[in-house]
């Protein structure tokens, strides 16, 4: 049986062995997935201990470890580069551990899935820490007309859009916002404490989709969305579908199968 995990600290709310076993059921993979609660001062060699079993095939990181599991690998993908964060580990042939961000990929594929082409599309995101980077490169592939990055230290913006080294994305102040947005994407991990990160009233009005990347556990509206919706926004979705999304891209990564989602997001939303 092919052996795989998350590790996390605290890791109990996660639901990726939930989906995971769900893409292994559509695509008959028989699989296990534990959820692994790593010490914090015991990250490396647990990730070790996992990759010694020759049943691992790979595994996920989330939240403090995704810069911790980017340090340790040897091949890092073009996200992770970015992103100086992984969420996704597996070993190559040679018992190499390689790094894949798959949350760029996700959130591009859940706002696709939405009804969203992003060909042309102005949009503004909201934060600049691990999760702002991650997504640059893929909305950029997205075939975006520009990527605007509003932060609260806009330094942290500013070395985005450095690193980035694209014309069309860069870090504006809250004077340099335009008034016509089509995606507002709040990045910030604001929601996760129930507050929200400025941006004048008229962006969030005026855009076609305020987009939270944190998901409520309840499944009804994050503080961002409802905020969005108050004020007018076409339609406000919050990070469930890119969750599992990104999953998808990782579950591919592993095993060269690609699970359908739709199903997985379904039964998410009304669990
Ligand atoms: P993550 O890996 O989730 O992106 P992070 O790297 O700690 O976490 O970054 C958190 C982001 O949320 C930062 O952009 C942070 O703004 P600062 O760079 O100014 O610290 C932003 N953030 C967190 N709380 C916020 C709040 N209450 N209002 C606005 N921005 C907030």
């Amino acid at each position: 049986m092919k052996k795989f995990a998350v590790f996390g600290n605290p890791i109990a709310q996660s639901l990726s062995p939930t989906i995971h076993q769900m893409f292994a059921k559509s695509c008959a993979e028989d699989i296990s997935y534990e959820k692994i609660e790593a010490p914090l001062d015991g990250f490396e060699a647990t990730i070790d201990n996992f990759f010694a079993s020759p049943q691992a095939v790979g595994c996920n990181v989330t939240v403090p470890f995704k810069e911790r599991a980017c340090a340790m690998a040897k091949h890092k993908d073009d996200a992770v580069v970015m992103a100086r964060a992984a969420n996704t580990l597996m070993r190559n042939e040679d018992g190499e551990l390689c790094a894949f961000n798959t949350d760029g990929i996700g959130l591009v594929a859940d706002l696709t899935n939405n009804g969203l082409n992003l060909q042309g599309n102005k949009v503004l995101l909201l934060g600049a820490g691990g999760a702002a980077r991650g997504v640059v490169h893929p909305l950029l592939n997205a075939g975006i007309e520009n990527l605007h990055i509003l932060n609260r230290t806009i330094e942290k913006a500013q070395a985005i859009a450095e690193d980035a080294n694209n014309p069309k994305v860069t870090a504006v102040n809250h004077k340099q916002l335009l008034a016509d947005y089509d995606v507002v994407i709040n990045s910030t991990s604001a929601s996760l404490s129930g507050t929200l990160p400025t941006v004048p009233d008229a962006v969030l009005a005026n855009c076609q989709l305020a987009y939270d990347m944190v998901y409520s556990k309840d499944n009804g509206a994050t503080v961002f969305m409802a905020h969005a919706e108050q004020l007018g926004a076409a339609k406000q979705l919050d990070g469930l579908g890119m969750l599992v999304e990104q999953a998808a891209a990782a579950f591919y990564i592993w095993t060269g199968k690609q699970p359908t989602t739709a199903s997985v997001i379904e039964y998410l939303r009304n669990r």
